[in-house]
């Protein structure tokens, strides 16, 4: 398994899943990557929740305005961040979200993040999962056998900034 980076970074988000389940052993793997991810002070302020049962998966759906893709995935990991009310936690957050979206993609798997908010439908999410104190459910990547898209025009738009427009040269 090394696919080229660039080919791992131009993967784009997929919010469409076939009828297929993701076996267990995959999703630990994607796990296995991902708690490799370098954290400030090497805290590892993450845990994660797996979830493949229908009921769960349409509850969490719910749990944000644009977390509905999640009713339509056969699995989940839902991403819990320390409550440590650190700055870089979040950041750390991101960091392990997109090792396990990268790892998704090695592995042939579409994937798409989802937000829970807000506050209430963080701690709906909590609690259906059975979270302990401590730990908080922001973020669940969805996770699939990619199928296609339906027609229709996405109301985020996409594409990317140039590099030119996101970086500059320092001219002492
Ligand atoms: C922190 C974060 C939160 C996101 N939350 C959602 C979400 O709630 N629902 C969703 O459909 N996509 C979500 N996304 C996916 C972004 O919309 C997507 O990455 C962006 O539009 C770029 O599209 P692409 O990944 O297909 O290139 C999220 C992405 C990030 C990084």
């Amino acid at each position: 398994m090394s696919p080229d980076l660039d080919a791992l970074v131009a993967a784009r988000s997929v919010r469409t899943f076939a009828d297929r389940p993701v076996d267990r052993a995959t999703v630990e793997q994607l796990v296995e990557v991902a708690r490799r991810t370098g954290s400030a002070r090497n805290r590892q302020p993450w845990r994660f929740v797996a979830v493949d049962d229908v009921a769960t998966l349409r509850l969490l759906a719910g749990c944000g305005a644009y977390a509905g893709h999640l009713a339509g995935a056969p699995c989940a990991i839902v991403l819990l961040s320390a409550d440590d009310g650190r700055r870089d936690t979040e950041f750390d957050l991101g960091r392990v979200a997109q090792s396990l979206t990268l790892a998704a993609t090695a592995a042939g798997l579409g994937s798409c993040l989802a937000t829970f908010y807000p506050e209430p439908q963080i701690a709906r999410a909590a609690a259906a999962l059975a979270v302990g104190p401590g730990w908080v459910p922001r973020h669940a990547l969805s996770l699939g056998h990619p199928a296609p898209r339906p027609a229709g025009r996405s109301a985020v738009p996409g594409g990317r900034l140039p590099v030119p427009e996101l970086l500059r040269w320092h001219l002492p």
